[in-house]
């Protein structure tokens, strides 16, 4: 008894202690603190999923079933990925309205962080593409004329040579590209909505779109508009070909109307 009081009294007995305190803290510090901040961004990311899952049950389940499976109104979702809903949502296609040929961009009804949620869930149904990063969808470092050449060989047949679109058959149409946001071009590429085909990366690498990106952002801006004269409509060789044909042939008329009245003239005195 009285030995264990004396050890206790050790003068180094208080700095074993307090090393071994540290030690256990530091251990339990290590241990548990990155496992609760995993925990705490899982948990944000099942709350958002959680919350899309409310909006798709009010707003889109009518058409696509309740697990995102598909009705005779509207296609499953399972696996179309988040970058789908992004450009389906943030154009304001969907939710869809009246059946039709195609469903045309309207007016958005969710804000940005519901779509996002909605996408979160369409996500949670089975993997997708992912919503393009800021990086991957800017102009900033594309090449344009790469961009261009891209364009014409891979999207021109719908879209036309600026992007101005064009009617396709049955009452579907390409739209016109002026004025949609890179990121919802770098999307319809990944997603291929309706009648568009898609163009995934191993077709169509990053950068590849991120130039035809880079291209249409220099057509569709005021400076690179009209380099020379009165713009034709951009729509390529028929506006520019009936200009040449109805001015180019009326001025070969009026000469022609010319030279026999003066001909005709000059016979006469
Ligand atoms: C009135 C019925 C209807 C409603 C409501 C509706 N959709 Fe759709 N949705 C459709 C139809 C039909 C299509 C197929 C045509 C198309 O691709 O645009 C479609 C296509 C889609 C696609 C593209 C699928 C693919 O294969 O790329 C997505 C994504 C989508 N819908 C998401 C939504 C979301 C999210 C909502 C709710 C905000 C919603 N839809 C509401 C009818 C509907
Ligand atoms: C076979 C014809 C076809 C080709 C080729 C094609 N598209 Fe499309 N594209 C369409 C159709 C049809 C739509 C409309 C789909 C819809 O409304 O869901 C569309 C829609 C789009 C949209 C959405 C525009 C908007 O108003 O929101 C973009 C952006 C787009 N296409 C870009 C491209 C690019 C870039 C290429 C080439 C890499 C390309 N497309 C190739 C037919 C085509």
């Amino acid at each position: 008894m009285k030995k264990l009081s004396a050890r206790r009294r050790h003068p180094l007995a208080a700095v074993v202690v307090l090393l071994l305190a540290l030690a256990a803290t530091g251990g339990l510090y290590t241990a548990f603190a990155p496992a609760s901040k995993a925990k705490a961004d899982e948990s944000a990311q099942s709350l958002t999923i959680e919350e899309g899952k409310k909006l798709y049950e009010v707003g889109c389940a009518s058409c696509h079933g309740a697990g995102g499976q598909g009705t005779t109104d509207g296609p499953s979702l399972v696996g179309v990925g988040a970058a789908a809903v992004d450009f389906q949502v943030g154009t304001g296609r969907m939710p869809a309205q009246q059946p039709g040929a195609q469903v045309p961009r309207k007016k958005v009804i969710y804000t940005q962080a519901e779509i996002d949620q909605l996408a979160a869930y369409i996500a949670s149904l089975g993997a997708g593409p992912s919503v393009p990063t800021k990086n991957q969808y800017s102009p900033e470092g594309a090449d344009i004329a790469k961009g261009g050449e891209l364009f014409r060989t891979n999207c021109a047949q719908c879209h036309n040579f600026t992007g101005k679109g064009g009617a396709l058959t049955h009452g579907k149409f390409a739209p016109d590209l002026e004025g949609v946001q890179p990121k919802h071009i770098y999307e319809a590429m990944q997603t291929g909505p309706q009648n568009m085909p898609s163009f995934p990366d191993t077709v169509m690498p990053e950068k590849a779109k991120k130039d035809i990106i880079g291209y249409l952002n220099a057509v569709n801006s005021d400076q690179t508009k009209n380099p020379g004269g009165l713009e034709l409509g951009g729509l390529g060789p028929v506006s520019e070909g009936l200009f040449a044909w109805i001015f180019g042939l009326g001025a070969l008329v009026v000469v022609a109307v010319w030279v026999a009245a003066r001909t005709a003239k000059a016979k006469k005195s």
